[in-house]
């Protein structure tokens, strides 16, 4: 199935489908178990050819699930099983994390915290429950930094019981590839140290699932739901919409109390939005969506206006129902932990610990290590926290280096606390301004070890990476 095909019929999904789709799973519910025990469903990762609209008309080699970049939207129901035995086709090891659910430990994809490396050739059967609904997202986590930069993401998107009403629900994955004049990855540069201690890999090539042109047709007055997902390595997006109108009514797949108006949206490598909009451009005319670049506004995907859904927009949206995430503790008496944020160009980090030995950065940098938590470069032999279950941290985020840094927790949500304890919207990936602390307080329920690391997955993997232990 070539890259266009998957996106038409992604496109056609809209709530009568989704109504089907509940019947059907009422129905199945006995079967099912059965014959995924059987042969469970796979997801393969292999490489590909992908074509991203460059102008040479090149094909971009790539590495992809099922050789698309994107890979298969995953759908499923809220509560139900994902079953997908992982096929590595790739010549390097991989593992596949589910970003953003509240996973089993077991599952959360991550080498050598929670399970071992999938070689090339083998496999390794995910399966797992969806607790949340809502835009998740599912990536390599081994070589981030260059899996991912090769194309390997896909949306994971989880219905709710009852979804909202909309004409439309469409899942934009935005990324930025690197690509030379050929229209191939720039591969020279996978591991440049320059990138690493500075903003990441940035790309020149902005794609919307996997399209640098991408286009869809709509109607005035027709609703959508736009699953928009932060795939880049490092970019973070700023984004608008023109000639759509709606709100924001869940961010990272947590559903905001109130939907929020859409203004400018902030969107760091890995998190997600989702909006609710009404198409209010007119009939013969385009709606857009634009990433604003210093005060230019660049379009990357365009919606042309075909005739009219009805002759008035819909009223506002209620919000969606919350997810059955457990409420924060008292976060006022809740246990304090401090994360300084260290290293990186421009940021005076003179030494850290890796292996257990203090290093001069120049021997940091030599051995591909620029960044650190608390002084130590690397995952560190003890966790960060040492977590209750059931027990609520609040997490002081120093960032004391130059550059802006995306936190991402494995297998919780967590809010913001900000002035005078006032708690943000649930959120798994917060962007921490460089020379600012940002506080976060998470409910630590969920028993395992969870990754705690910056989501420009360069600075992760050269040294800006710890874990949470939370006991059973
Ligand atoms: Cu989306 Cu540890 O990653
Ligand atoms: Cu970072």
């Amino acid at each position: 199935m070539n890259q266009r095909t998957v996106k038409v019929t992604r496109m056609n999904i809209t709530r009568r489908t989704f109504l089907c789709a509940t019947a059907a799973t009422a129905t199945n519910a006995l079967a099912r178990p059965l014959q995924a025990a059987m042969s469970p469903p796979t997801l393969t990762a292999r490489p590909g050819l992908a074509d991203l609209g460059h102008p040479s008309g090149a094909k971009t080699p790539i590495w992809g699930y099922e050789a698309a970049a994107p890979g298969p939207t995953l759908r499923l129901k809220q509560g139900t099983r994902l079953i997908r035995k992982f096929i590595n086709a790739l010549p390097q090891p991989s593992t596949v994390h589910w970003h953003g659910i509240r996973i089993a430990n077991a599952m959360d994809g991550v080498p050598d915290l929670t399970q071992p490396l999938v070689q090339p050739g083998g496999d390794f059967l995910y399966d797992f429950t969806v607790p949340d609904a809502g835009t998740f997202w599912y990536h390599p986590h081994n070589r981030t930094w260059e899996q991912l930069a090769r194309g390997l993401y896909g949306a994971l998107v989880v219905e709710e019981a009852d979804p909202p009403a909309v004409d439309r629900d469409d899942v934009l994955l935005i990324d930025d590839w690197r690509l030379d004049d050929q229209g191939s990855l720039n591969e020279p540069t996978f591991g440049a140290i320059s990138d690493w201690a500075h903003g990441g890999r940035l790309g020149n090539w902005v794609t919307i699932n996997g399209r640098a042109d991408y286009t869809a047709t709509v109607k005035h007055n027709e609703r959508l739901r736009l699953r928009l997902v932060n795939t880049a390595n490092a970019r973070i997006f700023t984004l608008g919409v023109k000639g759509l109108n709606g709100w924001v009514v869940a961010l990272d797949g947590q559903p905001l109390a109130a939907p929020a108006p859409i203004e400018l949206i902030t969107l760091a490598p890995a998190q997600r939005a989702d909006l609710i909009v009404d198409v209010t451009a007119e009939t013969g005319g385009d709606a857009v969506l634009f990433a604003t670049a210093r005060d230019r506004h660049i379009v990357i995907g365009s919606l042309k206006v075909l005739n009219q859904q009805r002759p008035a927009r819909l009223p506002a949206p209620a919000p969606l129902a919350p997810n059955p995430v457990p409420g924060l503790g008292d976060v006022k008496s809740a246990r304090r932990v401090k994360l300084h944020m260290q290293g990186g160009a421009m940021g005076g980090m003179r030494r850290a610990s890796f292996e257990g030995k203090q290093l001069s950065m120049r021997d940091l940098v030599a051995r591909g290590r620029l960044w650190a938590f608390n002084g130590v470069t690397d995952m560190p032999k003890a966790p960060l926290v040492d977590a209750r279950p059931g027990e609520t941290i609040r997490l002081a985020m120093h960032n004391d280096t130059a550059w802006p840094h995306a936190m991402h927790l494995h297998g919780h949500h967590f809010r913001e606390v900000k002035a005078d304890d006032r708690l943000g919207p649930l959120r798994d990936t917060l962007l921490v301004a460089r020379n600012k602390t940002a506080e976060i307080a998470f409910l630590a329920d969920n028993p395992g070890k969870w990754l705690f690391h910056c989501h420009m997955v360069e600075h992760a993997a050269s040294g800006m990476m710890t874990w949470i232990n939370v006991a059973t």
